[in-house]
């Protein structure tokens, strides 16, 4: 006999809920964040849903809400993701930073948890893990800490023990025997554990490849994180954590979009610090010029800032202080075959007839364009 699908659903007893479907609040969440982490969906998606679980406040009580691995070669947003995810939840980014490179002795390690007392030192610098420093970026709706673990495969076995304890019970014993309590906290390593591995099968794959090709790198690269990770670090500390993400290498049309959010970072500096406020307009070829000096398979969206500052800030500041640039007017960045960027001006009166204005010229763009893996 042949059931019918509103029987089994007992459609006339219950209503069907969907569990795919966020909160607004979730829902901007991720979406603010691929505004400023571009490329990375896989790391964005598995923070999204700890912010969700916390939001929802269901996290699990007596551990911090949320443990992140976050794998991957340098340069690729493992860090700026952290940081972007605190300035959409505060408005800054608000991250306490723990470089473990830096804490490799026991007097290192008192930086972060302090000295029981009597020890020398002990009263003369507050240790970082403080319970006040870490609820320091609460505010009313958001009662939330990010802290940021960089690069723990160079945690001495000090700081790695700490690291476990945190990981284990939530909370940890300062030196002064205060109990700090990271229930509130989400907690995210990173490492570039395998990064030369994943370099030598990307260095050749810079520019506009297929999708599929494209996806069987993002799978290799996967696997090489993964097992480098797995190989380095303990089954009880992989067992901790909660998510693992790996960013991948940035295709050029994800680097094409970084170096729009650092022009557009460019000119919102431009109208809060320089006295003399213009907008600026970069011609296609102005933009692919940039990006080839920029481009770069070893360090990513590194070399790209530095693109940005070498060819475009530092002849505007000349601009600026030789009082070349007014108030109101419009500079067209544009580029000639083998001659690099020249900068034009056109005045505040013909500008403004022409409504131009870089900065939403760039959001717009940015945010028509799907959340980018291309
Ligand atoms: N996916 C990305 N989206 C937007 N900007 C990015 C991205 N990746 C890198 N950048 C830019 O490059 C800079 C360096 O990136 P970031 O510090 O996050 O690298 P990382 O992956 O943490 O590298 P490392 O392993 O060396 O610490 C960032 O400040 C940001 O401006
Ligand atoms: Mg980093």
């Amino acid at each position: 006999m042949e059931i019918e699908i509103e029987e089994i659903l007992e459609l006339d007893k219950f209503d069907i809920l969907d569990p795919n479907l966020q909160s607004a609040e979730a829902a901007d969440f991720e979406r603010f964040l691929s505004g400023k982490v571009i490329g990375q969906d896989q790391a964005l998606k598995a923070l999204s849903e700890i912010f969700q679980v916390y939001r929802a406040g269901i996290a699990a009580s007596g551990r911090p809400i949320g443990t992140l691995l976050f794998l991957g070669p340098t340069g690729t947003g493992k860090t700026k993701t952290v940081e972007a995810a605190a300035e959409v939840v505060f408005g800054t980014n608000a991250v306490i930073k723990i470089d473990c490179a830096e804490f490799q002795h026991p007097h290192e390690i008192a930086k972060l948890k302090g000295s029981p007392p009597g020890y020398l030192g002990h009263r003369e610098t507050s240790p970082m893990l403080t319970q006040e420093n870490l609820d320091r970026c609460h505010n009313d709706q958001n009662k939330l800490t990010f802290l940021l673990f960089d690069e723990i495969e160079k945690a001495s076995d000090s700081l790695w023990n700490l690291l476990l304890a945190i990981l284990d019970k939530g909370s940890l014993t300062l030196g002064d025997n205060r109990k700090v309590d990271f229930s509130r906290t989400i907690i995210i390593m990173t490492s570039n554990l395998g990064a030369r591995e994943m370099q030598t099968l990307t260095s050749k794959k810079m520019g506009f490849i297929s999708a599929q090709k494209e996806a069987c790198t993002a799978e290799k690269i996967d696997q090489i994180a993964l097992t480098a990770a797995r190989k380095h670090f303990s089954p009880e500390f992989m067992n901790r954590i909660d998510k693992i993400a790996v960013f991948q290498t940035l295709s050029r049309q994800s680097m094409r979009k970084i170096l729009l959010l650092e022009l557009a970072n460019v000119q919102a500096r431009l109208l809060q610090s320089a006295q003399e406020k213009f907008h600026l307009q970069f011609s296609s070829d102005a933009l692919a010029l940039i990006l080839n000096q920029g481009i770069n398979t070893q360090y990513n969206a590194r070399p790209l800032k530095r693109a940005v500052e070498k060819l475009v800030v530092l002849p505007l500041a000349n601009m600026l202080s030789s009082s070349q640039l007014q108030t109101g007017d419009l500079i067209v960045v544009d580029s000639v075959t083998n001659k690099g960027l020249i900068f034009k001006r056109k005045r505040e009166e013909r500008a403004k007839a022409d409504g131009a204005n870089l900065l939403e010229q760039l959001i717009t763009e940015i945010m028509k364009a799907k959340p980018a893996t291309a």
